[in-house]
């Protein structure tokens, strides 16, 4: 028997006032984006005041979102072309709002940095070339930044739903990684005993110490060259102050991760491979007591005439195939073509579900139709939202 799996109900999700935060995670290039924005924009238009956090957004959606300049603060985003500012005033007062931002990696971190030390540590913070590299391009930092803005704007209390889109991690489970091992990073052994010798040079009681910690700096100044250990060392020690705010902001999302509040939607195309990369997703929210909406099926494959099978479209070109030339339709013959191998793809695609269903039978499952061009407007995100419709 071929398990059946339960319905996704986006929409319920989106009405429940209980639901304050969306995570949208799943491989790269899956559609988080446009299904983080989809829902944003459907639940404002249901009533919900909401705030899309967005990662890198392709450039004609984020315009689309007004989102043009990249200043790492939530813009309103005007719904039918309407001014931003009417949409909070409409006459029953139901109409929600909804802003969105891209996440600017780098400020996030500059501002951090700013918010916890004083202004001549933070100038010396964030001149420091160690500091600008881990700001950019530290592998998590990115991840990290996006759980620490959802921690911001969670914190504000504006918005009574925010729907956050993840970055494309390489691995999907990146992102959930990111808080811990950023705090584990700065927190780290190394790093301390890279800040040691600086900090405890000249006490008397340590000399043995010392002159453990001169080795080891020693052999990573070889290694790692003297001007980036100085780099690094001073980082460190301007940046001690922070380690515990690090750790406990990184502790304050993770648990708010885990709050009834928060659904993760896995988003996968229905293939094989990400289906199989979902599962893996899955398993690891629910050992991480994470908890999990269901997972979205983007992209899936149907024809408007699924009574015609594929068999049969293909006996109805051969026929017409064998009439006299005088007779033939080459479009005939193409639609029914096109019609079959639809058809094929959208069989394929139903197994590979069911083959997830069968290990994940209590998961719900959402699908949401490809679309026959790529989604970069407010009515093109409308269309992705009418599949979530009870
Ligand atoms: N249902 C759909 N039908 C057609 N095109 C879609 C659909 N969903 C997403 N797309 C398109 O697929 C592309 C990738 O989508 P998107 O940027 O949302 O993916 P992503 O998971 O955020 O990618 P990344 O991991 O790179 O951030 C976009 O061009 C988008 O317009
Ligand atoms: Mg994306």
């Amino acid at each position: 028997m071929t398990p059946k799996a339960n319905r996704l109900a986006v929409d319920q999700l989106i009405d429940d006032r209980r639901t304050r935060i969306i995570v949208c995670c799943g491989s790269g290039g899956v559609g988080k984006t446009t299904i983080a924005a989809a829902i944003g924009l459907r639940a404002a238009e249901r009533g919900r005041h909401v705030v899309v956090l967005t990662v890198d957004p392709a450039r004609r959606l984020a315009q689309s979102m007004g989102l043009t300049v990249l200043d790492n603060t939530p813009r309103p985003v005007s719904l039918n072309g309407k001014d931003t500012e009417a949409q909070d005033v409409d006459d029953d007062g139901a109409a929600g709002s909804l802003h969105a931002m891209m996440l600017d990696m780098k400020r996030t971190f500059d501002e951090i940095v700013e918010a916890h030390a004083d202004p001549d540590r933070a100038a010396q913070i964030l001149a420091n070339p160690f500091y600008q590299s881990l700001s950019s391009s530290f592998a998590g930092t990115q991840e990290y930044m996006a759980m620490e803005k959802l921690g911001q704007l969670r914190r504000a209390e504006e918005w009574d739903l925010i729907v956050v889109d993840t970055p494309p991690s390489r691995s999907a489970l990146d992102f959930l990684d990111a808080p811990q091992r950023l705090g584990r990073f700065l927190d780290g052994r190394l790093l301390r005993m890279l800040v040691a010798p600086a900090r405890f040079g000249g006490k008397a009681g340590l000399k043995v110490l010392n002159a453990g910690f001169g080795m080891v700096t020693g052999v990573v100044t070889k290694v790692i060259g003297g001007q980036l250990l100085k780099d690094v060392q001073t980082f460190v020690s301007a940046m001690d102050t922070m380690f515990g705010g690090f750790r406990e902001r990184a502790e304050y999302t993770y648990r708010l991760l885990r709050t009834p509040g928060t659904a993760f939607l896995v988003i996968a195309a229905p293939e094989p491979d990400a289906l199989r990369e979902a599962s893996y997703f899955v398993e690891r929210l629910e050992r991480d007591g994470m908890p999990l909406g269901g997972l979205i099926l983007n992209r899936v494959h149907s024809s408007p005439a699924a009574r015609l099978s594929a068999a049969r479209s293909l006996a109805a070109v051969e026929t017409l195939q064998s009439l006299p030339d005088s007779e033939q339709s080459t479009l005939a013959v193409t639609a029914l073509k096109l019609h079959a191998e639809r058809m094929h793809q959208a069989a394929t695609e139903r197994r590979v579900a069911q083959r997830f269903t069968a290990a994940h039978p209590l998961v719900p499952v959402g699908k949401i139709p490809a679309q026959p061009e790529d989604v970069h407007d407010l009515d093109g995100l409308r269309v992705i939202g009418t599949a979530f419709a009870d």
